[in-house]
């Protein structure tokens, strides 16, 4: 395990940074490029080792992918078979649960296996709906967790009902339903992030969205040509930094913006953060984002909110620390299902620093330092990506550094990102 020192950024962030490709967007790509009639130009994709297990992915199911020195690739998909060796997701749990709807409508058993924290992630909520569809789905306990074993072949199509706020899920149900006989149609009370459906679409598949309800038929899909945005939320940890770091002035560029992942943007504003949207590009829902330095106040997070920040909360709880008053994030007990327990991995994270914060069977509660540098110290990342690079975003604000255990699971999805530090802090 490697250790990585966050030190004080002493004048604040500056600059103008360009943050990874989007990870969701990412996976999703490759899917459907291995998919689709022909050849496929993806630009931009995620760096990190996730996205990294998804690529192999595709290539043990068949398609042909070309790398240039730019970080372009070439895929050249069209009709998936059997894969002749287990596929290991590494970390993701997006990849694990998209590939699960996405190898149930390939003939043939897929084995997808992954890392100790992916043994422990639930895997019912996409076994059940692929299995209504004519799937048969084992693994451990019943098919509950990892490793997975799935027989995909012929599926027909289902209304389902998501019974948690969940993007894996619709999407994986979604690309199952591309290949299956009649109407797939996932419904959904709270909005989550859309990237399934945008994609299909841009593809070409028989797909038609009205709020809360998304239906696919059998569908060729068409290559795409493609530029991935920005990360938003690999943006958050910079733009957090720059609100919590006295004398910052610091712009991410070509972020996507689009539906269910800016939530944490509105959580900022409301905690008085300086920030300004511009550049709005609808067309490919990105924006540039700057962020200054500005005393933060309290704030509550919860109900259909939460699906549109999940990921964010660890950076923001970094934010609510530092601000004046109660911040409480509640609804949000899948935080306890993610690459570690985020609840207690951030409680614990902020408390090693001097926060204070406590658990909830739902969220946390944060009470912030009313502005005065945490104290810093040492942490454990927990085995979790976004814990050690929210306690990086920690030591950039603390009175001293901040030392986190662990730092090798920022490999999953942001490899570049101690770069990053150094360019603008
Ligand atoms: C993701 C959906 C979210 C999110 C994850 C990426 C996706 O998970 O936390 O990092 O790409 O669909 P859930 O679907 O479990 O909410």
């Amino acid at each position: 395990m490697t250790t990585y020192l966050s030190e004080r950024a002493k004048n604040g962030l500056k600059g103008r940074l360009h943050v990874p490709g989007d990870k969701s967007i990412s996976h999703r790509c490759l899917l459907l490029a291995a998919k689709a009639d022909g050849t496929s130009t993806i630009r931009g994709l995620s760096e990190g080792h996730d996205v990294a297990h998804t690529l192999d992915a595709i290539e043990a199911f068949g398609a042909e992918v070309d790398r240039f020195a730019t970080g372009a690739i070439r895929v050249r998909g069209g009709s998936p078979s059997e894969p002749q060796t287990v596929i290991d997701v590494g970390n993701s749990g997006t990849g694990i649960r998209l590939l699960s709807g996405w190898a149930a409508g390939v003939d043939g058993v897929t084995v997808l296996v992954g890392d100790k924290s992916i043994a422990r992630r639930p895997m019912d909520r996409v076994a059940e709906p692929l299995r209504q569809m004519g799937a048969r789905i084992d693994g451990r306990e019943g098919g509950r967790f990892p490793p997975l074993v799935v027989r995909g072949g012929s599926l027909h199509g289902i209304e389902y009902r998501v019974p948690v706020p969940s993007a894996q899920v619709k999407g994986a149900v979604l690309l199952a339903g591309i290949s299956a006989d009649g109407a797939t149609t996932v419904l959904e009370d709270a909005t989550t992030r859309i990237h399934t459906e945008e994609l299909l679409a841009q593809c070409g598949a028989d797909i038609s969205v009205s709020p809360g309800r998304v239906t696919v038929r059998r569908s060729v899909l068409s290559p795409l040509d493609i530029d991935v945005p920005g990360d938003p939320s690999q943006a958050a940890f910079w733009i957090v930094a720059a609100c919590v770091t006295p004398g910052s002035d610091l712009t991410v560029e070509r972020v996507y913006t689009g539906v269910a992942r800016a939530g944490f943007l509105e959580v900022l504003r409301r905690m008085g953060a300086d920030i300004q949207v511009t550049d709005e590009d609808p067309a490919n829902s990105t924006s540039t984002i700057r962020a200054r330095y500005s005393p933060l106040t309290s704030t509550r997070v919860d109900g259909t909110e939460v699906p549109t920040l999940i990921d964010e909360i660890p950076v923001l709880a970094v934010a609510a620390a530092l601000a004046d008053g109660e911040t409480v994030f509640a609804d949000a007990s899948e935080l306890k299902v993610k690459e570690s327990d985020r609840i207690a991995s951030t409680v614990a994270a902020l408390s090693s620093i001097g926060g204070t914060a406590e658990p909830r069977d739902d969220g946390l509660v944060v009470w912030g330092s009313g502005g005065k540098p945490l104290a810093g110290g040492a942490v454990d990342a927990a085995g979790d990506h976004r814990i050690a690079m929210a306690m990086a975003v920690a030591g950039m604000a603390s009175a001293s550094r901040v030392s986190i255990e662990g730092w090798d699971s920022v490999m999953t999805s942001y490899p570049d990102f101690e770069q990053d530090q150094r360019r603008c802090a």
